[in-house]
């Protein structure tokens, strides 16, 4: 779906998360979401926050599962997702604390393996991820799922793309500030979502969209395993879409 611009978009993704939420509600059950950090998402948020403020909007029933976060990472460093997250959304609604997961950054490494079992297994015991949104990388990725990733993948240990740093060395003061690892969720984790929403603004992203919907699927450009799921909407402005 092409929408005029991101501003625009991001209500519409945002009405449809609020529609989710309250459909659940109604049901007495939980909404369980998949949630993205990066630029791209952070109007999203915006408007859930007005929605929570001026409508009503609750978080109550809802319990959210981040794509990943950087490795080494401190959720108390301004760069974490962490720090994100309750910046832009969970600081500002009445979500449950214990109802917010995201990967610790933090773990000694031979725990990783475990840790990251246990996340895939927290969201299967809920009934699986109702709804992930997705930002996508200059590198194709998803998540953090870098180009080389299978499409069976699990949420797993990753070494990022050198393009994906020098994209994060702003954040980060330079490059070489930029942590070299991350914990993201697997392809196949995202895959297992009932519903899919990448979204992607400006013609910075054109060229990688194009890719994504249009190119051979290959594990060079992860987003392209989308190809094969028929739960999965890309939302995108105008400019992001020009290549298509
Ligand atoms: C990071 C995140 C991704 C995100 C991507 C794009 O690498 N791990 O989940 O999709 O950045 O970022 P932006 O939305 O800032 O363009």
């Amino acid at each position: 779906t092409v929408y005029e611009d991101q501003r625009e978009a991001s209500v519409a993704v945002a009405r449809r998360i609020a529609t989710l939420i309250r459909s659940k509600q109604a049901r007495g059950e939980q909404a369980v979401l998949g949630l993205a950090t990066g630029a791209t998402p952070v109007g999203v948020y915006a408007e859930l926050v007005r929605m929570h403020r001026q409508e009503g909007l609750s978080f109550e029933n809802v319990v959210t599962f981040n794509l990943d976060e950087y490795y080494p990472m401190l959720p108390t460093a301004v760069q974490s997702y962490v720090t994100f997250m309750h910046e832009n959304l969970f600081d500002h609604i009445d979500i449950r604390r214990e109802n917010i997961h995201i990967p610790d950054g933090t773990l000694p490494l031979e725990e990783i393996h475990a840790y990251c079992l246990n996340y895939e297994q927290q969201i299967e015991a809920l009934g699986g991820l109702d709804l992930q949104v997705l930002g996508i990388g200059r590198t194709g990725h998803i998540g953090f799922n870098e180009p080389g990733s299978a499409p069976n993948s699990g949420t797993r240990l990753v070494t990022l793309d050198d393009l994906t740093r020098r994209d994060a060395s702003r954040d980060f003061g330079g490059k070489e500030n930029v942590p070299r690892k991350a914990i993201t969720m697997g392809i196949g984790t995202i895959f297992k979502a009932r519903e899919i929403i990448l979204m992607a603004w400006s013609g910075k992203k054109a060229p990688i969209i194009k890719k994504a919907v249009e190119g051979e699927m290959s594990s060079e450009v992860p987003a392209t395993y989308l190809q094969l799921s028929d739960n999965v909407e890309f939302v995108l402005d105008k400019d992001a879409a020009s290549d298509l």
